[in-house]
């Protein structure tokens, strides 16, 4: 390689890239010129979606290029169900049925630590503060709260939603695999400007989705997402929570 990064001829990598581009279905959809720094900068959580459609070929594309993500020993260890329409409509109405019959609401892991502390509940707060703030939810408030919450459960009104599930058996390893393959879909939704929110939220009331979708207790249901256009006009979307800066979390050693 010289000075400038550039090598003298194509890794095998970028060769087979191709190929693979060629092999992509058509998703019916305009590709954006989108560089991948644009693409991870631009992904936000969006909660607020506009009704139309996704064209079940760009559903496709993205899974097919999310498949790309890696995964130790390349053991691929998602299992995806593609929720629009009816199936999407029963698992809502299900787990708003569910929630007002205040039936059990564990997931099937523990997503955080069971008791939370500094620094991370202060991160947690500001994120909390700054999503019903920007929804004009006073903190006190926890009927709105909740209702605010329950969108989740309603896809945010987003037309197209996926839900995640892993073999049971599988390992921290895998679990952090899954979140490589849920980041690739979400990026490869940007080059089409289309956006997303992951939803562990969808993980609650996991007996929910098993009984609709048939899934037995060889599988967990980690969550899901919900993918669509973004309403620009939704105050939610508004919400642009910040990071800590690299030297927060960076240790520089030579
Ligand atoms: C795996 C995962 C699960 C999440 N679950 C939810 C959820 O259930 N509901 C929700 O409103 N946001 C959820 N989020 C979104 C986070 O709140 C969001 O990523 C975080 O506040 C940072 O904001 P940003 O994604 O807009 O950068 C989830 C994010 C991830 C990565």
């Amino acid at each position: 390689m010289d000075r400038t990064g550039t090598r003298r001829g194509p890794l095998p990598a970028d060769i087979a890239a191709k190929k693979r581009l060629g092999d992509l279905t058509d998703p019916g959809v305009e590709r954006r010129d989108c560089h991948v720094e644009e693409a991870i900068l631009s992904r936000r959580s969006v909660r607020a979606f506009l009704p139309d459609p996704v064209p079940a070929p760009l559903l496709r594309r993205l899974l097919e290029v999310a498949r790309w993500a890696p995964s130790g020993s390349n053991i691929q260890p998602w299992k995806i169900h593609v929720l629009t329409g009816a199936s999407q409509a029963r698992l809502s109405e299900a787990l708003f049925a569910a929630m007002r019959n205040k039936e059990p609401r564990e997931m099937e892991y523990h997503y955080y630590a069971p008791v939370w502390r500094e620094p991370f509940l202060a991160r947690r707060r500001a994120c909390g503060f700054g999503l019903y703030g920007a929804m004009g939810i006073a903190c006190e408030d926890t009927a709105a709260r909740s209702a605010a919450f329950a969108r989740n459960y309603a896809f945010f009104d987003a037309p197209a939603a996926m839900l995640f599930w892993i073999a049971s058996d599988l390992e921290h390893g895998s679990w952090m695999d899954y979140g490589m393959f849920i980041h690739s879909l979400a990026l490869a939704a940007r080059g089409f400007g289309l956006a997303t929110i992951a939803q562990g939220a969808l993980g609650a009331y996991p007996h929910v989705a098993h009984r609709l979708f048939g899934v037995g207790p060889d599988f967990k249901l980690i969550g899901g997402m919900s993918l669509g256009w973004a309403d620009p006009d939704a105050p939610v979307n508004a919400f642009q929570p910040d990071r800590l800066a690299v030297d927060d979390f960076t240790t520089w050693l030579d």
